[in-house]
């Protein structure tokens, strides 16, 4: 094979002005962008320019499911076989373009033009089955439409985006980013300047009154969690922006940055203040191409009118931005790991404690939140905790996002008051089950989840409820599966995902999330051994009990719940 001309690589660097191991995952992503892949050639120029050992880089390659080090097809066709897409008929699609490329998954056409991946859920759930080709999305696809995948041109769905009340989707729906402009005219960036008409800690004061709790599944209070960053030792400090968004069944993150990414940058730069941060990093997931470019264009729109700077609105503050693109790892999403990412290493989730707001990113008090958490913020700051709570119930005040998907007539994003009831969402908002079939189960919050019966739809879609009634709220996943659907393949879809998504750090999760598959793929079969019922069940506990972080702690949830629910599944 011929050396790859270098000079357009070392041009790049120099002009990225990288430096340092945390310039890495940029480096390779310019590389990526230049050759495809990253050859060995390349990987020592990387190696040389920001001093990082070569064995480190490829130790890096290897980790990410977007970098490459051999030469891949000039399209990537990435197709999802996650949860969503998969009752839509993602597979067939799969097989479909497979067939027309004549290649099979993870292949490349002999002439070099395409490579055909099965991807994780790509956060194009409500669009289901979905597509990834290089950086197009493409929704509600058909096996008849092989070629049209391939030859993709820019264009992307636009979705469902409704609900009862419209306070953080207030601009989404335009399928279109919502300008400064437009986001100045719904009284845009009142907030921020409204924080900084007032000292750090009565931000903080306000944002623990108005009871905010975090929305990237953990539901941490978020007024807690910035007191903590703000009196932690140690400078500088840091706001990170957790966009990483890869829950299966989760889009509410990616709908929120394409088309009103102004109130993403209003809450972190009203957390930075908060917390006494200068500098605030969004970690968006290597499969949002098109929300990492809205937030670029959106970061310098702000600093053109005046938001990012050493002065803003001559306040005496000034903080700064920095986007940062993943590259396919479901497990960066969690905080540590993702940390990791940012400072150029393979995502390896931290032992925790020291928790983040005193030893995060660098090793610095850090406060990170969730896209849809930051998004409370402006509104919380503008017009009081008091105004904020009128919404939702006592316990879980404020609006929710919810990623109606799976067998519903109108899938898309719904927002609403925490305490309407799962039927209320499901039926009244998406329309109910679609062709008017009757409904089995609903997943709730992910793959990560548990599943809610026929019998539990009148319960409140609030903290509080939920966990009286065991069901949790996660991301705000709400995947309907009509009365039609085999609950075993759903679950070894499910087994998949965990299985191919461990990151392998510790045994319990490495070796149980394989076991769970394999497990789960003789019951798909009608195969079960004598015992695997209680082989799941042992796995799972032992999985939730002894992992080191929340995917290990979470990856059994759902087949726990189906083996409390449906014993009869796991049997012959
Ligand atoms: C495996 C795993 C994946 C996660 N993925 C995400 C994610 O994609 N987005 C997110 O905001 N939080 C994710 N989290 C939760 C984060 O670790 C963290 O709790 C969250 O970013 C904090 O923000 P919040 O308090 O605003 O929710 C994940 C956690 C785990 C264990
Ligand atoms: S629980 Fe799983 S994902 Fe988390 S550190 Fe252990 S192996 Fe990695
Ligand atoms: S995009 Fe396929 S499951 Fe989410």
């Amino acid at each position: 094979m011929p050396e790859p001309d270098l000079h357009p690589l070392r041009e790049r660097l120099a002009e990225m002005a990288l430096s340092g191991r945390g310039a890495l995952l940029p480096a390779l992503h310019a590389a990526h962008e230049l050759y495809g892949y990253l050859s060995e050639p390349a990987a020592r120029e990387i190696s040389r320019t920001l001093s990082v050992p070569l064995a480190e880089i490829h130790g890096v390659v290897e980790f990410y499911s977007m970098f490459y080090n051999h030469p891949v097809g000039k399209r990537i066709v990435r197709i999802c076989g996650d949860p969503a897409c998969a009752l839509a008929g993602g597979e067939q699609v799969l097989q479909a373009v497979c067939h027309h490329l004549g290649v099979k998954e993870g292949e490349s056409t002999l002439d070099g033009a395409y490579t055909v991946e099965r991807a994780p859920c790509l956060g194009l759930c409500e669009h289901a089955p979905a597509a990834l080709v290089d950086t197009i999305a493409l929704g509600k696809l058909a096996p008849d439409q092989a070629q049209k995948v391939c030859q993709a041109q820019a264009y992307r769905p636009v979705g469902v985006v409704a609900g009862d009340i419209r306070l953080l989707t207030a601009n989404c729906g335009k399928g279109r980013p919502t300008t400064i402009k437009e986001y100045h005219s719904g009284g845009g960036y009142q907030g921020l300047r409204r924080a900084l008409s007032m000292p750090p800690d009565a931000v903080i004061a306000e944002v623990k009154a108005a009871g905010l709790v975090g929305r990237g599944g953990a539901a941490f209070p978020t007024g807690l969690k910035w007191e903590g960053a703000a009196r932690a030792n140690g400078e500088p400090r840091y706001v990170v922006c957790n966009a990483d968004e890869s829950e299966p069944g989760t889009f509410k993150d990616r709908v929120l940055m394409e088309e009103d990414p102004h109130r993403i940058l209003e809450g972190l730069i009203i957390a930075g203040y908060a917390i006494g941060a200068h500098k605030g990093f969004i970690y968006v997931r290597g499969e949002y191409p098109y929300a990492y470019q809205t937030m670029q264009a959106a970061v310098e729109e702000a600093r053109q009118a005046g938001y990012l700077n050493s002065n803003i609105l001559n306040s005496g503050f000034g903080f700064e931005i920095e986007l940062f693109l993943g590259a396919g790892a479901y497990i960066c999403g969690e905080e540590t790991a993702l940390f990791e990412s940012i400072e150029g290493k393979r995502g390896f989730p931290r032992l925790k404690p020291p928790f983040p707001t005193t030893y995060g990113l660098f090793g610095q008090p850090t406060a990170i939140n969730n896209v849809e958490t930051l998004c409370n913020v402006p509104y919380i700051v503008e017009h009081g905790a008091a105004e904020y709570r009128r919404m939702g119930t006592e316990k879980s005040p404020g609006t929710k996002l919810f990623c109606l998907s799976g067998d519903v007539e109108k899938p898309g994003l719904y927002e609403a008051p925490f305490g309407v009831s799962l039927r209320h969402v499901l039926y009244d908002l998406a329309g109910g089950v679609r062709q008017g079939r009757g409904l089995q189960a609903v997943l709730l919050g992910g793959a990560a989840g548990a599943f809610a019966t026929t019998q539990q739809l009148d319960v409140r879609l609030s903290f509080e409820d939920l966990r009286a009634s065991g069901l949790p709220l996660g991301s705000g996943v709400v995947m309907a599966l009509d009365e039609s659907r085999d609950l075993r393949q759903f679950l070894l879809g499910l087994g998949h995902f965990f299985a191919h998504e461990s990151c392998g750090k510790c045994y319990p999760c490495q070796l149980g999330t394989q076991r769970q598959y394999e497990i789960l793929r003789r019951v798909a079969a009608g195969k079960p051994l004598e015992g695997d019922l209680e082989r799941l069940a042992d796995v799972g506990w032992t999985m939730s009990d002894a992992s080191i972080c929340g995917l290990g702690q979470t990856a059994a949830s759902a087949v726990l719940s189906a083996l409390k629910l449906w014993p009869e599944l796991f049997k012959n």
